[in-house]
């Protein structure tokens, strides 16, 4: 079987190529991936040289690149992803969220293959109370939610008028190895090794509902694998944290890790303006997955927050290549050559 993931070089489907190679001997992966700035090659070095994964640099709004990659089904995570860059600017988040998963529908629509579409829980809004089921209503409050919920209602269309046999999965917020320096979690980590000033917008009180990323990953791979055609699937594993109280539970650690006094890395917080329509809470009920597939979640917040910063403080080289903005160059150092021969 030959699965083309799409948004392969970025933070979860970078973690999701591992798992997939690592777990299914018999499978080649396609990774296509335009290389935004989130979109970094080197989160895949382990696997690179793999003769069961091939890269191909390019949009998935390019349906001529698109018709001429060989593929059985398509998993796809490539967006843009990141809040605060929609409210700047949302027209890269239309066209690639929008546009690329429609051209990616055609395309499955065409060759009659499976499509599982990896989307977010941001799509339901906020909720003060209760639990975000499949059924809740979409009531996106951000540009970004926005164009994944267009591409939601785009991948259940295309099931329902076409026969995509398609899937979609929602999950919440991600955290662990490879993640982007721009979200909160990894930038905790890296000001708090760095002595720098640790932003929490607003009063701090916003909720939040973490997963680990292989959790996620293994999740998708249940829906793949198990999952109904034309099903919803949201994804959680039942960790709600307000922002406050989970920076400063990584600041402890961080500064235990380091031997430092826990009140200097605490100190570093400062309460910054709120971000525009900041959604107050997330939480997900993600029982009908758990019913269908018999997945669980494995990963213990507080052991996935230790071994996260245990991964930041050892791959330092990773993060510092990208605060320099060194790790663009690695796609011509690595791939340029080749091509060209
Ligand atoms: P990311 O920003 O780290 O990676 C996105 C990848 O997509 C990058 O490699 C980028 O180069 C690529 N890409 C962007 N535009 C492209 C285009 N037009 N053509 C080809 N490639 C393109 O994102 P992530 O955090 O890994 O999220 C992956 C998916 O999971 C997204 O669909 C996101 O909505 C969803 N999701 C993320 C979270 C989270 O907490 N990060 C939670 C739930 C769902
Ligand atoms: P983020 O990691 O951007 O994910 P999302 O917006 O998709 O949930 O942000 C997580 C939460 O942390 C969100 O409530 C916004 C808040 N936040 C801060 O308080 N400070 C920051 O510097 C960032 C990036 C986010």
């Amino acid at each position: 079987m030959r699965i083309l993931v799409t948004g392969g070089a970025g933070f979860i489907a970078s973690n999701f190529i591992r798992h997939m190679l690592s777990a299914y001997p018999g499978y080649h992966i396609v990774n296509i991936d335009s290389l935004t700035y989130a979109g970094n090659l080197e989160n895949l070095r382990e696997i690179e040289s793999s003769d069961r994964y091939s890269f191909v640099k390019g949009d998935i709004c390019n349906s001529d690149l698109l018709r001429g990659i060989a593929f059985d089904a398509i998993i796809h995570f490539a967006a843009e992803s990141h809040v605060d860059r929609s409210i700047l600017d949302a027209q890269p988040f239309l066209q690639t969220n929008i546009m690329g998963t429609y051209t990616l529908l055609e395309e499955a629509r065409q060759r009659g293959c499976v499509f599982l579409h990896v989307s977010t829980d941001e799509v339901y809004g906020s909720t003060e109370e209760g639990f975000f089921h499949e059924d809740s209503p979409l009531r996106p409050n951000s540009p970004y939610a926005a164009s994944k919920a267009s591409s939601d209602l785009l991948v259940r269309a295309f099931g329902e008028t076409h026969g995509v046999k398609a899937m979609i999965t929602r999950c919440s917020n991600n955290y662990g190895p490879f993640q982007f320096p721009e979200k909160l979690i990894p930038l905790v980590i890296l000001n708090g090794l760095s002595d720098k000033p640790v932003p929490v917008y607003g009063d701090g009180m916003n909720v939040r509902d973490w997963i680990h990323v292989v959790d996620h990953c293994r999740a998708v791979d249940a829906v793949f694998h198990r999952g109904r055609a034309g099903e919803v699937y949201n994804i959680g594993a039942r960790n709600e944290r307000t922002n406050i109280d989970l920076v400063k539970m990584i600041l402890k650690e961080v500064a235990e890790v380091r031997g430092v006094d826990e009140g200097r890395l605490l100190d570093l917080i400062t309460f910054v303006h709120d971000r525009k329509g900041h959604d107050r809470r997330y939480a997900i009920d993600p029982a009908r997955l758990e019913g269908d597939t018999g997945w669980n979640p494995r990963v213990d917040f507080r052991e996935g927050i230790k071994n996260t910063i245990e991964w930041y403080r050892a791959n330092e080289a990773w993060w510092q290549r990208i605060l320099s903005g060194e790790y663009r160059e690695y796609y011509r150092t690595q791939y340029g050559e080749r091509l060209r021969a």
